[in-house]
């Protein structure tokens, strides 16, 4: 049986660009595994290592503010299809996180006991809607889209994607669901997810959803019975 949410939910964004390079270099050497820096390493583009290094040392420091433990000495163990969690062995509840970047944008949802998913995208993010909607989109929402033109249609399509994006990230399932049974309701008083025939196979789950700056949507998801008060938090990497 799924306990009722006590904890907030606290999503903590922050604008890499806006970061001085030297600094965030200073504390990546300091923190990043091994294995952290070599990804890091091999990004082409400064811009895309600079986004890896700040949400990296981003996960780090919250977690280790949660923990008590040293950044560099947290450990991580990675799910069947990928997803990362805190290795905590004895820790009840346990601790959760979902990390998400995208262009200008680093956002991490922290929270006890509950698995978190967490999406962000650019709403200038170039995205082919007409070949992707009926491949990712129930009915109900093709009906929705159908509705709005242009700037709207596509608007409408990436609010839709990242919602979907932070619920496949909660259950950890990468891209074993079928995104075509789940709708996103958008227009209702608070904006929830209904998964067609099998939601009692995932569980219950709760979807919150903004535009935390002019350019970006995002999207969080909790397993959980019950809605959880969320917390915006606008983050700093501490470079000391
Ligand atoms: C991980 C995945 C689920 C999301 O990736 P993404 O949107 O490209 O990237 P994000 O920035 O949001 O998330 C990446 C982070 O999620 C975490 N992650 C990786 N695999 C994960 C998984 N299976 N579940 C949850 N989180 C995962 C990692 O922390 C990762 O960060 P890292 O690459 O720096 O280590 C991706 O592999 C995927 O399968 N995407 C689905 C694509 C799609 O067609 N979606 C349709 C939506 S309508």
């Amino acid at each position: 049986m799924p306990r009722p949410m006590s904890e907030p939910l606290r999503l903590h964004y922050l604008a890499p660009g806006e970061l001085p390079l030297e600094a965030l270099e200073a504390v990546a050497a300091r923190v990043l595994c091994d294995e952290e820096k070599a990804r890091a390493a091999r990004f082409v583009f400064s811009r895309d290592r600079v986004l890896f290094m700040a949400a990296h040392v981003l996960v780090r420091q919250l977690l280790s503010e949660r923990t008590g433990q040293a950044a560099a000495q947290l450990r991580f163990e990675v799910g069947p299809h990928g997803k990362p969690e805190l290795s905590q062995p004895g820790r009840t509840p346990a601790l959760r996180f979902n990390l998400s970047h995208c262009d200008g944008l680093v956002a991490c949802a922290v929270l006890d006991g509950h698995p978190v998913g967490v999406d962000v995208e650019h709403l200038d993010r170039r995205v082919a809607v007409e070949s992707l909607a009926p491949r990712v989109l129930s009915g109900r929402e093709l009906q929705g889209l159908e509705a709005l033109g242009g700037e709207a249609r596509r608007r409408r399509f990436l609010q839709l994607w990242t919602a979907k994006e932070a619920y496949v990230k909660a259950l950890g399932d990468g891209l074993t669901l079928e995104l075509r049974d789940l709708t996103v309701e958008l227009d209702a008083a608070s904006p929830a997810i209904v998964h067609a025939g099998a939601d009692s196979a995932t569980g219950p789950c709760q979807l919150s959803l903004w535009e935390p700056t002019p350019e970006h949507v995002m999207a969080a998801v909790v397993c959980a019975p019950e809605a959880p008060v969320v917390e915006m938090m606008p983050a700093t990497i501490d470079a000391q």
